[in-house]
């Protein structure tokens, strides 16, 4: 099931320019199956109207504390009491002001005043006004009380000025409202992760290798930061932005993402998951020029060797944690993964076959099956790359709880 699926998320709109991208926020949340309720301060409306706030939400939008529509003038009791989450964004120097005083002189005050489950804030203001100390010192205040906060942009402000103040991605607010949702069981973990492909040079202007987008391993990436795990991501050149949050170490080759694989590993790590789809190969000579065309032969012959294997070498090195691996195959695939388990000695090994429908290099789903040192083989069904990060990240914990840290 999705995620979002049954989510109910208080929303909380303050009256700032970029309460326009509310919008966007309600329509993602909705689309991934969130139920969002709205309240607005009177200002918000300003910017946009109750009406786009009701059609994007399918719900009755509040803004006014002492409405007649309210059933009993306590809506803002009653709907925290059924909400897993309050959003607040965009959230105005005034609005942070007032939720540091504990104030509640409108619908919007009183309804975070009456919440008292997890709050998140997006502040979206001028940079003179977010670096007013009065603002820090609001913000700080609130942090102490346990309101996380998902702290906006530099960048070209409204008021056509360049600073800090932008309303965070829209993703990125998503994001944090789902780690702010997660269940922390890789806490006080720190996690390697490896992802996309690795660029094997022939010369300084061609390289040998794959289709790996990388999708997978971010998704892990993001799963494991919405466990509470600290994440070092050592990814190959890829086209997808990786999660903030994760320490990011951006590689090449093989022999770069080995290298930087054993100094994490080394440097403390409980578990490593290996997602990227390492070249095997590399050329035993780069050449420092470009290859030329031969006129006298229509053949070019080079001599490749192999390159070091990080999922064998950390298995077996590691004195506790948990190495987890990736077989991609084409064909026979739990043959060959088991075969892979014997080679490489790793704690599990996800195998993946490309050639079924659903899964691939640069498809949002994958049909795997777990395969675990013991020899215990789990099919899971077709599911969303997300859902086999979450459901591999929950795997990684119970396995984590058992066994003793590295090092
Ligand atoms: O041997 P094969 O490449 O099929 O094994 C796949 C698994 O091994 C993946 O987890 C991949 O990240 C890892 N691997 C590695 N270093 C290599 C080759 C593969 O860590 N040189």
């Amino acid at each position: 099931m999705n995620f979002w699926a049954n989510k109910n998320i208080s929303l909380i709109v303050s009256g700032g320019i970029a309460a326009y991208r509310a919008c966007d926020l309600i329509r993602i949340f909705r689309k991934d199956g969130a139920k969002v309720s709205v309240v607005t301060t009177k200002s918000a409306l300003e910017f946009v109207t109750e009406l786009s706030f009701q059609a994007l939400s399918g719900e009755h939008v509040n803004s006014d504390l002492f409405s007649p529509i309210q059933a009993d003038g306590m809506d803002h009791i009653h709907q925290t009491k059924t909400s897993d989450l309050m959003v607040i964004a965009p959230a105005t120097a005034n609005l942070i002001a007032k939720m540091a005083m504990g104030l509640a002189d409108d619908l919007a005050t009183a309804t975070i005043l009456a919440y008292d489950g997890p709050k998140l804030v997006a502040p979206a203001m001028n940079s003179r006004m977010w670096l007013n100390p009065a603002t820090q010192r609001n913000v700080a205040q609130l942090k102490q009380d346990g309101v996380q906060f998902i702290d906006p942009q530099s960048g070209s402000l409204a008021c056509g000025e360049d600073g800090e103040g932008r309303l965070a991605p829209i993703e990125h607010i998503v994001e944090a409202a789902q780690s702010a949702l997660s269940k922390k069981i890789l806490a006080g973990h720190r996690i390697l992760i490896t992802a996309g492909p690795t660029h094997e040079a022939l010369d300084p202007v061609r390289y040998i290798s794959n289709h790996s987008s990388g999708k997978m391993g971010l998704s892990i990436c993001r799963a494991a930061l919405y466990a509470g795990a600290e994440v070092v991501l050592i990814h190959g050149p890829i086209n997808l932005e990786p999660p903030p949050g994760a320490e990011l170490h951006p590689v090449t080759s093989a022999q770069e993402m080995y290298d930087q694989s054993m100094a994490a590993w080394e440097a403390g790590c409980s578990g490593a998951i290996l997602t990227a789809a390492v070249g095997d190969f590399r050329p035993v000579q780069q050449k420092s020029d470009k290859i030329k065309k031969n006129s006298d032969s229509d053949k070019l012959t080079m001599e490749l060797t192999v390159n070091p294997d990080i999922l064998a070498t950390l298995a077996a090195k590691k004195s506790g944690g948990v190495v987890v691996g990736f077989a991609a195959e084409t064909g026979k695939s739990l043959e060959r993964g088991r075969e892979k388990m014997a080679r490489k000695n790793c704690d599990l090994l996800v195998i993946n076959d490309l050639m079924e429908p659903g899964s691939g290099f640069a498809t949002d789903t994958n049909r795997v099956t777990l395969l675990h040192n013991s020899g215990k083989e789990e099919p899971w069904p077709l599911l969303s790359k997300d859902k086999v990060a979450e459901k591999l990240i929950q795997t990684i914990a119970t396995l984590l709880n058992g066994v003793k840290q590295n090092g």
